[in-house]
């Protein structure tokens, strides 16, 4: 069967019966949220709800930037969050709380996860997405799928794809070469697709080197099906397409939500012999197979258990920046002061598609009393400024008073829905004035300080940093970030995320600031694959905390590491590791790779492979990893493939993106990346080929005489013809011809 063959129930030769009337409009959606059935085939109507991190399911009114209500939901940890956890297993367990939520709702669909990379810190769907690097995305995001499928309903991983800021998201180009495409800004979408069988990709608003994602034939027929060979619909992201016949053509299945026009375009276009009738009919098939999927159940979701999860996995993403002193966890019997509006009324989640009518919500604060009343901690409470930014001296005072008669401060401060959202990016990285002007007063006075962030991407942390002991980064948290929090304060659960962005000392040192959000249409990628720490790493630039960091409550030590080879240029890497504290708690194990093989430049490391493990205060696991052939590839750009370059390669297990803690060297054979070469190619290329360099040096004669290497330098770069024309040499006619043979035939 051919990839793009859809693999369902219903062949096409009964789809090719039904009149194109009544088959068009199951190519666009029926209303908001479902499409259209087709009796006579059995088809049924299916529903398609947001969203990544809770359901977004509308029963009452419909829209799609969340301004009616939709019913209440568990509002678990967001994109940002699951990102921080770097752990499989727990976008595992989201996945599958999703799944089983959707089902007993009846929805058939669920409009995640977000694999996007974090280009920029600046986006304002960050808080949707996992990382600034592919494989953690790409791992998260197969995991999520997978479970949340096997409850039933499917997923729709989206935005497909390069969609990476929200600043004129219908219209902007995105221009990435071909190279960053492959290695950064696609692999996600690859693992979800091959290892984890979405029902469904959504198509991004955005163009692709001019091309819109949506009317992109490369992109979802040439790359998705028939490369990645994936076999579920393709839909569009809502009210992106302008031209249904283009986008159906290019291989986009589902026009979301309904568009009258679409249909009627259809039905013109294969009546005029326009349009292949059989475009239309494989679409119809795809649907048909979504269609197939087990019914919704009607058994009822255990609200209180998911908010139980909701806590549970929320604590587990948190990450610990800074600790100074180990002012945390706070001990027992302490006077704690809480200060900062948002430890009554948190920021928990993200504006837009993906907002979440949760079913109920932490309040940090009551959490904070309620197991302060277990420690014997008594706690203070002051505002210390208000959500809508308007700067209040009264209410500083206030909390800078309580925060003087503490043992240790609390401040809560962040970013609220208004400030970041999908539809609009930040324009810089700084908290709201008056909240760093209470921190800062507040650590002033305050015997110890800690800062708690509630923030949808990262937030500068300059200009307060060294004055306050520790900084607790919870990001979004969802419904159960107000436990969690309190959890980790007084150490119930020793926190455990990592950085999965770096955080820079300022914006403008970050790789993406010169491109973003773009001009004239166009946002230009370029910075290539040196996107976040592949940059920072690679240049050496200081950052205030880099991608890969979070701090503990216990300590790890991480052993020599045995590489093992498996296969053809892959090996599997065993990390013997020690929890030498006295508390339990998960360890994250980051293995990167480091070359410098092949010919083209490479960031410094990159992340190849990691694992999260809970370990009992003394106990040791030997943490096995395996590093397939694509972790050591480039995508080169001359061949259209995936190449192992002949070379060294350093396997770095590392705490964070700038630290290395253990690393062996392991050398590949790799591809012979042997081209044929021509009389126009660089004498450089010539003397470097495999199978004819050291012939090529013979035959101009230089393996007798000692060239100088300056001059060797400038020869490189010519072409052959011309260095033979101008070098004065006596070169045999035939001897460069015999050479260019040799390269043909290889
Ligand atoms: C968003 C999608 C979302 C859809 C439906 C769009 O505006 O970009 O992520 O799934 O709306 O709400």
């Amino acid at each position: 069967m051919r990839a793009d063959q859809p693999d369902n129930v219903h062949d096409t030769s009964q789809i090719a019966h039904v009149p194109i009337e009544r088959k068009a409009p199951l190519l666009t959606g029926q209303n908001f949220w479902q499409t259209e059935p087709l009796d006579e085939l059995g088809i049924r109507s299916i529903w398609l709800a947001d969203g990544p991190y809770g359901l977004r399911y509308q029963s009452g009114k419909q829209d799609n930037l969340a301004v009616f209500a939709s019913d209440p939901a568990t509002c678990f940890p967001p994109g940002v969050a699951v990102g921080s956890s770097w752990d499989a297993e727990l976008a595992a367990k989201l996945g599958a709380a999703l799944g089983r939520e959707a089902a007993s709702m009846g929805v058939d669909i669920v409009l995640g996860p977000g694999v996007n990379i974090k280009r920029s810190p600046l986006c304002g769907r960050n808080f949707e997405y996992y990382a600034e690097d592919p494989h953690v995305s790409g791992v998260l995001g197969a995991a999520f799928t997978r479970s949340l499928q096997a409850e039933g309903p499917g997923v729709s991983v989206k935005h497909f794809a390069a969609n990476n800021q929200e600043t004129n998201r219908q219209t902007i180009s995105s221009e990435v070469d071909e190279r960053t495409l492959r290695e950064i800004y696609l692999p996600a979408f690859e693992r979800v697709v091959t290892e984890a069988e979405p029902a469904t990709v959504m198509s991004s608003y955005n163009k692709i080197n001019g091309v819109s994602a949506w009317a992109n034939r490369w992109l979802l027929t040439e790359l998705l099906r028939d490369e990645w060979g994936f076999r579920g619909a393709v839909i569009s992201d809502w009210s992106s397409v302008t031209d249904r016949v283009a986008a159906l053509e290019a291989g986009l299945d589902l026009e979301m939500p309904s568009e009258d026009a679409s249909v009627q375009a259809i039905v013109d276009a294969v009546r005029d012999g326009r349009l292949d009738e059989e475009i239309v009919d494989s679409s119809v098939a795809r649907l048909a197979s979504l269609a197939t999927r087990p019914v919704g159940n009607s058994t009822a979701v255990d609200a209180d258990a998911h908010h139980a999860l909701a806590r549970e996995l929320a604590a587990d993403c948190a990450v610990l920046l800074r600790n100074e002193h180990n002012v945390l966890p706070i001990p027992g019997g302490v006077d704690v002061a809480v200060i900062g509006a948002f430890a009554k009324a948190p920021r928990y989640q993200g504006g837009g598609s993906a907002h979440v009518n949760a079913t109920r919500v932490d309040i940090p604060l009551e959490e904070i009393e309620d197991l302060a009343a277990t420690t014997g901690n008594s706690i203070a409470f002051a505002p210390g400024y208000t959500l809508d930014g308007i700067p209040n001296e009264s209410l500083v005072s206030d909390a800078v008073d309580v925060a003087r008669r503490s043992d240790i401060a609390i401040v809560f401060a962040g970013l609220t829905e208004e400030r970041e959202s999908e539809g609009f990016d930040r324009d810089s990285l700084d908290l709201p004035a008056d909240q760093v002007a209470v921190i800062r007063s507040v650590a002033a006075v305050a015997h110890r300080t800690v800062v708690v962030l509630a923030n949808g991407g990262i937030v500068s942390l300059e200009g307060w940093h060294d004055e306050v002991d520790a900084i607790l980064e919870g990001f979004v948290l969802g419904q159960g970030g107000g436990r969690a929090i309190a959890n980790i304060v007084f150490g119930i659960v020793n926190p455990s995320g990592r950085l999965a962005e770096t955080i820079p000392l300022r914006l403008e040192d970050h790789p993406s600031w010169m491109n973003f959000p773009g001009e004239q249409g166009q946002v230009r990628y370029g910075e290539g694959v040196l996107v976040g720490y592949r940059y920072f790493a690679t240049a050496g630039a200081p950052v205030r905390y880099p991608f890969g960091h979070g701090l503990s409550y216990t300590t790890f030590t991480t052993g020599a590491l045995d590489v093992v080879v498996t296969g053809v240029d892959s090996v599997s890497v065993r990390v013997p590791v020690t929890n030498v504290g006295s508390r339990a708690g998960k360890h994250v194990v980051q293995v990167y790779v480091a070359t410098s093989a092949g010919p083209i430049r490479r960031p410094a490391r990159e992340l190849r492979g990691f694992t999260k493990i809970l370990l009992q205060p003394g106990e040791s696991e030997t943490v096995e990893i395996e590093l397939p052939r694509r972790a050591f590839a480039y995508w080169d750009t001359t061949i259209g493939e995936w190449v192992v370059a002949p070379g060294d390669y350093r396997i770095e297990v590392c705490a964070d993106a700038s630290t290395v803690v253990q690393h062996s060297t392991i050398t590949f054979e790799g591809d012979r990346l042997a081209g044929e070469l021509t009389l126009e190619a660089p004498v450089g290329t010539w003397f470097d080929h495999p199978e004819v360099g050291h012939r090529t040096l013979q035959v101009l004669g230089f393996d007798k005489v000692e060239i100088p290497e300056e001059q060797l330098i400038m020869v490189r770069s010519m072409t052959m013809r011309q260095f033979v024309r101008i070098s004065g040499l006596d070169i045999a006619d035939d001897a460069l011809e015999d050479l260019m043979r040799v390269t043909r035939l290889a």
